[in-house]
């Protein structure tokens, strides 16, 4: 397999996860390259479930390396939590997966920040996943940060610590909020990175090692290109580069040993949290939140949904580059007599074809629609292309034309078997 870069091309959830999970039967080495637990990607294997959401999906396949590089944000407490959690679900985890010594670290004061600001906003809130990864992310830019490197030196990280405990209280005083214990987050802390200090090391080399060595990439998006922290729908958005170019910069792997680009959308549009969503549509949230879908695999809230929005998707393939796409969850849209999507977004009297930065008029635009007919059948036991319905594969051809790249993939259930290849 060629090094590829998977990213969600709408607002996160596409089903990277699975789609992850499918490719890493071709791939050696997973690699996260930036976000955090923010994350949640959903594997359905035989029925069995697994969330993920700092390790690379790719650790369910055994004998395939998977990397957390140095663009993720780490909360050890939770990392651990993860990795006991998957155990337990019988998955081997020990020299199969590395941690970067750059990745910087999740504190309680950025979960505690981030629940704090968000309330203090009122109606102008995020709808953050409270994880902490906007206030983490914001040392690192601010250069303040603690990394895993620091993790495993008791008596620097101590001190580090101790000078970001102090300057946290005051400011968490200031929102009204307790205290840290210094004394309790750092004993904690030292003791996860006892157990996690046998996974740290340098991930760029290793994946240089790697390449070198003709082993493949597959690096595992987090989020999606519109919560992208420069291309998204600021500032409704996730607080790293979600796009394509992240993945880079979140390795250490440089751009001209990227063979290709895969893009991951539904076969609709969700969105979790606050901001501007043009298709957004009750009709289609109920009618999905009514089969039991789309609820958050992080935070269990229900996904607002709507219909594909190809003004979004073609923008996505332009900023990401993408060569092919993956569509999942075709199977949600089984039983809708009449299937919009959205062609263009009307602006007063202007008409859109690609989303305006400005996030007060992209609030304001309303999506052009036009309407294809449903196929009202069950897809869910198609295993390729000619067994879908003829509607359905019109459907997948519309789409994927309006948004450039090829189909490559499609998926119609949760489970690994429930894929398509093209
Ligand atoms: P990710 O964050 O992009 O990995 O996506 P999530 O796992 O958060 O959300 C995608 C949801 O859709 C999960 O519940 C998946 O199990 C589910 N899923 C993925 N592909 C399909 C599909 O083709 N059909 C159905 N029914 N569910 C799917
Ligand atoms: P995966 O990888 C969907 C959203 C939050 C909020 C905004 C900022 O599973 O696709 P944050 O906690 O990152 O500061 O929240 O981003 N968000 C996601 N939405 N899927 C995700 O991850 C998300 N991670 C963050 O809901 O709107
Ligand atoms: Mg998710």
């Amino acid at each position: 397999m060629p090094n590829t870069i998977l990213v969600g091309a709408q607002w996160g959830d596409e089903g990277k996860g699975k789609i992850i999970d499918f490719l890493t039967e071709e791939a050696d080495i997973v690699v996260r390259s930036q976000g955090g637990n923010n994350a949640g990607h959903t594997v359905i294997i035989g029925g069995k479930k697994f969330t993920l959401h700092l390790i690379p999906s790719g650790i369910l396949r055994a004998r395939k390396a998977c990397v957390i590089g140095n663009g993720v944000v780490v909360d050890p407490i939770d990392l651990i939590r993860e990795l006991t959690g998957l155990r337990k679900q019988g998955v081997t985890i020990a020299d199969n997966l590395i941690v970067s010594d750059c990745a910087h670290v999740v504190f309680p004061y950025h979960r505690i920040l981030d629940e704090c600001r968000e309330r203090a906003k009122g109606d102008k809130k995020i709808g953050t996943t409270k994880r902490g990864i906007g206030p983490c992310y914001g040392d690192k830019v601010e250069r303040t940060g603690l990394r895993m490197g620091d993790l495993v030196h008791p008596k620097t990280f101590s001190e580090k610590f101790q000078a970001k405990v102090e300057e946290n209280n005051k400011i968490l005083e200031a929102f009204g909020e307790k205290p840290i214990d210094f004394l309790e987050v750092k004993k904690a802390y030292l003791s996860a990175a006892r157990k996690l200090a046998p996974f740290i090391t340098n991930t760029v080399v290793y994946l240089h090692e790697a390449i070198k060595a003709g082993r493949n990439i597959l690096f595992e998006g987090a989020q999606g290109t519109f919560l992208d922290l420069d291309h998204g729908t600021y500032p409704y958005v996730t607080s790293s580069n979600t796009t394509a170019g992240g993945a880079c910069t979140g390795t250490g792997v440089p751009p001209h040993r990227i063979d290709r680009v895969i893009g991951v959308m539904k076969a609709y549009t969700t969105r979790v949290g606050e901001g501007p969503f043009p298709t957004e549509n009750q009709e289609i949230s109920d009618m999905l939140h009514a089969m039991g879908r789309e609820f958050g695999s992080t935070t269990g809230r229900p996904r607002r949904c709507g219909w594909f929005d190809s003004v979004a998707t073609r923008y996505s393939s332009m900023i990401n580059g993408i060569d092919e796409l993956a569509v999942t969850n075709l199977d949600g849209l089984d039983h809708v007599e009449k299937i919009k999507v959205c062609v263009a977004y009307k602006l007063g009297t202007k008409t859109l074809t690609v989303p305006p930065s400005d996030m007060r008029e992209l609030k304001r635009c309303v999506p052009v629609l036009i309407e294809l007919p449903g196929w009202k059948a069950s897809t869910a036991q198609a295993r390729s292309f000619r067994e879908l319905p003829p509607k359905a594969r019109n459907y997948l051809k519309k789409i994927a034309s309006l948004t450039g790249p090829k189909l490559s993939i499609v998926s119609v259930g949760a489970d690994r078997e429930q894929t398509i290849r093209l």
